[in-house]
Order: C-alpha cells, then sequence, then structure tokens
C-alpha cells in the first residue's frame, strides 16, 4: 500500500503500471477516452504540442511500431491492445519559435491519459525502451517534432502469464520522501 506524506486524491495515489496484459482488443469507445482526457491538459500559450501516433493490434500499423521495443518490453507488451507512440511540436504554431516547454506539456498530456486510463481499470505504462531515431522514420515524424515516449495500453491481465523478470516488478512502486525533492529559495 502507498503511503503518502499528506492525503491526496485516491486516483493520483492509486495510478501505477502494471504490465500483465489480456491480449483482448480495446473499441474507439474505450480507446477515444484516453486521447481526450489528453487534450485537456494544459499547456505554453495553450499551444497543446502533444501529437498521439496510435496502432491497434489488429491492424497493420501494430508490428512496425511493437518492433522498435527493447527485447524486454515487447516480452509483456505483446498482451497489448494499443501502442501509442507521444511526439510534441518543438516549436510554436503560431510563430515558429522553439517552445521551451512542449516536452513538459506532452508530459502532462501523458499523465491525464495515465490516470483516465487507470481510472477505467486500463493498464497504461509509459516507455522508454525502444528505437527512438527508428521511429522517426517509420512513423513520418517530421523534423520540427521530437519523439517522447511510447505507451502501452490494454485490458488488464494475469501477473502469472508474465515473464519471471516482470513479475518481479508486478506492483505499485514507491516514491522519495517530499524531503528530498523540494527546496525552499535555491537548491540545495
Ligand atoms: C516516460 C516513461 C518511460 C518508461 N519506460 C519504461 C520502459 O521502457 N519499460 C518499462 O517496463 N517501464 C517503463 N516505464 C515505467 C516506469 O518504470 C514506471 O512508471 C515507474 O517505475 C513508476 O512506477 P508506476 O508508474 O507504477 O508508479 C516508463 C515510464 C515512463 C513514464
Amino acid at each position: 500500500m502507498r503511503q503518502p506524506e499528506h492525503p491526496i486524491e485516491p486516483l493520483i495515489l492509486n495510478r501505477w503500471s502494471p504490465r500483465a496484459m489480456s491480449g483482448e482488443s480495446l473499441t474507439d469507445e474505450e480507446l477515444m477516452p484516453l486521447f481526450e482526457a489528453a487534450r485537456w491538459a494544459p499547456s505554453s500559450f495553450n499551444a497543446q504540442p502533444w501529437r498521439f501516433i496510435f496502432a491497434k493490434r489488429e491492424t497493420s500499423h501494430w508490428k512496425p511500431l511493437f518492433d522498435l521495443l527493447v527485447e524486454f518490453n515487447q516480452s509483456w507488451a505483446t498482451a497489448a491492445a494499443a501502442l501509442v507512440l507521444i511526439i510534441s511540436h518543438k516549436v510554436f504554431e503560431h510563430n515558429g519559435n522553439p517552445s521551451a516547454t512542449h516536452s513538459f506539456d506532452a508530459g502532462a498530456a501523458w499523465e491525464n491519459l495515465a490516470l483516465e486510463g487507470f481510472a477505467r481499470g486500463l493498464v497504461i505504462h509509459g516507455m522508454q525502451g525502444f528505437d527512438y531515431e527508428k521511429a522517426k522514420i517509420i512513423c513520418n515524424i517530421p523534423d520540427d517534432f521530437q519523439v517522447e515516449a511510447m505507451v502501452a495500453i490494454g485490458k488488464a491481465g494475469k501477473k502469472e502469464d508474465l515473464s519471471v523478470e516482470a513479475q518481479k516488478k508486478e506492483s505499485p512502486s514507491v516514491r522519495k520522501p517530499l524531503s528530498e525533492i523540494i527546496m525552499e529559495g535555491k537548491y540545495q
């Protein structure tokens, strides 16, 4: 059981990233609300620099994205219903100037997606273990976009079906104490 130092919204405290998924598909009615949640994230100048390239398992888009994953991620993400590549626009659309916060903003959108999915009982698991350079090529990403992360989404499955290595990780993790991450006034 996770223990907060101060009481917070249970959804924020309880969200975690399982890896056990059932291999079942997701309908658009199940998948689209997650992007809807992401869409309402705040961003600098309301520029909404996030973009989501998704591939459902039963389509021809799945294999090219799946093949980008490192072996460990493939071992469990093979039972996901969808993979989502998150990219962000490095420049502002309104003036072409570089954005200092495109990744930060995309991160906010990702957390909205994760919270919405968790609230709906889905497995939502972020991944950096994939080939970023190849992702740019196979997904036709324009140069002014940055590849941020991949997400595996699926229906919950059985822990026993995971590899031994993944089973060992299959529980909610803890966090650094607040005293380690907050500083008053200046860095210390
Ligand atoms: C951007 C990002 C990249 C991640 N990359 C991977 C990954 O490649 N493989 C993996 O198994 N887990 C990955 N994770 C999952 C993290 O290890 C996990 O979110 C972290 O340990 C905190 O646990 P929790 O999400 O269950 O609270 C990633 C998470 C995020 C947010």
